[in-house]
């Protein structure tokens, strides 16, 4: 047994933290409607939970080290501790390694596995400790209880999964296999979040643009004609999606942006270097100067797309000349936004054991001119939007009175002062451009 005091019969109340991308803010939200149609509610800010689930991240840096500090954490003055189940990738990765060195958890649960949680949760309040790691056949999604009140932004995962295996990355391993979610099922679980407010919808997927499936008439389709379908939902008025490959962007894809209004005019294509040497030992299939094509065709569809992408620096063999390419890359495409990662070696992924791996010094450098570029080219990215006319999707209250803060299309953070509800769609005029946002002025 464990030990911490469990708390006496089934938990009351839940907390849940996600760390990670938008998959695991998803899955979280799953996890809380899942927690709440077992009749516990989320715990009040400020105050203890009966049950702590840690939705756990494992793409980067020492993830599992926060993880065991975070259990530590959880330990409450008078020695007791919260039901802890720990999720997520780290969960899948280490969980054996976790229930070995944390009496304090109880439940070890991974990404394809959190439909099981309320059995889990069951054995746990009777002093049992239970890992479940297993990728089942079943339906994770059709276990979990339908989707009821949202945010106007809300996410909604439709592909889960990757089949690429770069060389550097440890999702093919946490997330397993490339898996659709059925047609059906995404149309009815959109009309639900439409329902319960939400005004956007964000595709989620690790490779969103490899989506399959059969439209009603059983025709097959891609996730452009996914896309076309949900636009055809009245109340939904903007369509997004994340992230995507380069090499499975169709012809389809790249024509729904110029075709389909409510597809917002902004597109994440990771490339994570510019040299195409590194790339290949990337294991990334794609080139620097067939990337730079891709982006271009984009471009042409829809010539005010914003761009985004994601850079890994300090990849095993990474030259100066290599990361010369990288700077030029940015040039080429000058960014709106983009993310850029030193490179961290995953358990298990071959670049882990590849030689020349790249001192820490030299990886801070490249990171903070990298950045630097990625940020002139952010800001230059608004300060030209200024003066444009655009809808803002209003997502929620600014600090000041009768201030509301809300996304323009092209993902910019935008506030204004004036008449407004949560999920409006309110026409302003871009006056002012920050780094990180817009100032607007309702028309
Ligand atoms: N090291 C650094 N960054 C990584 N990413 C994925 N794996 C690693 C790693 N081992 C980055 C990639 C990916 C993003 C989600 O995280 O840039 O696109
Ligand atoms: Fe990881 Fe590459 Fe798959 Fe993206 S495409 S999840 S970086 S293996």
């Amino acid at each position: 047994m464990n030990d911490i005091t469990s708390p006496q019969g089934f938990p009351r109340s839940y907390r849940i933290k996600s760390f990670g991308c938008q998959m695991n803010v998803y899955d979280g939200e799953r996890m809380g409607e899942m927690l709440g149609a077992q009749g516990m509610a989320p715990a009040a800010e400020g105050e203890d939970a009966d049950l702590v689930v840690l939705n756990t991240c494992h793409i980067r840096e020492k993830a599992a080290e926060k993880v065991y500090s975070d259990i530590g954490r959880l330990r409450r003055e008078d020695g007791t501790s919260p039901l802890i189940a720990v999720a997520g990738c780290v969960a899948q990765a280490e969980g054996e390694e976790i229930m070995s060195r944390s009496p304090g958890v109880s439940m070890v649960v991974g990404p394809q596995a959190y439909h099981r949680l309320p059995g889990m949760i069951e054995k746990a309040t009777r002093g049992e400790r239970v890992t479940d790691t297993d990728m089942p056949t079943e339906a994770k999604f059709g276990a979990l209880p339908a989707r009821r009140k949202t945010a106007p932004s809300a996410f909604l995962t439709v592909q889960e999964g990757c089949d690429k295996f770069c060389t550097y990355c440890v999702v093919p391993y946490t997330r397993g296999a490339e898996i659709s979610r059925p047609y059906a099922d995404l149309i009815d679980e959109a009309q639900r979040l439409v329902d319960g407010g939400a005004r956007e919808i964000t595709l989620l997927g690790q490779n969103v643009n490899a989506w399959t499936g059969e439209d009603a008439k059983g025709r097959a389709i891609g996730l452009d004609g996914l896309i076309r379908e949900l636009a055809a939902l009245p109340d939904l008025k903007r369509i997004r999606y994340t992230t995507s490959h380069p090499n499975d962007v169709t012809d389809g894809l790249i024509a729904a942006h110029g075709e389909v209004e409510k597809l917002m005019p902004y597109l994440h294509l990771p490339v994570q270097s510019g040299s195409s040497s590194i790339l290949s030992a990337m294991n990334r299939s794609h080139t620097a100067e067939s990337y730079i094509r891709v982006i271009e065709r984009f471009r042409e569809a829809r010539p005010d797309i914003a761009i985004s992408g994601d850079f890994i620096v300090g990849f095993p063999g990474e030259t100066d000349t290599d990361f010369e390419d990288t700077l030029r890359m940015v040039e080429t495409i000058r960014y709106a936004a983009a993310f850029s990662f030193k490179y961290s070696p995953r358990p298990g992924t071959p670049a882990a054991t590849m030689e020349d791996q790249i001192a820490k010094e030299v990886m801070d450098e490249r990171l903070q001119r990298l950045q630097a570029a990625i940020t002139r080219d952010s800001y230059a990215f608004n300060t030209a939007s200024v003066g444009k006319i655009c809808e803002v999707l209003v997502e929620r209250k600014g600090r000041k009175p009768g201030q509301w803060i809300g996304k323009t299309p092209w993902l910019q953070s935008a506030w204004f002062t004036g008449d407004a509800q949560l999920g409006d769609l309110i026409t302003v005029e871009l006056v002012e451009a920050g780094p990180n946002s817009l100032e607007a002025r309702v028309l």
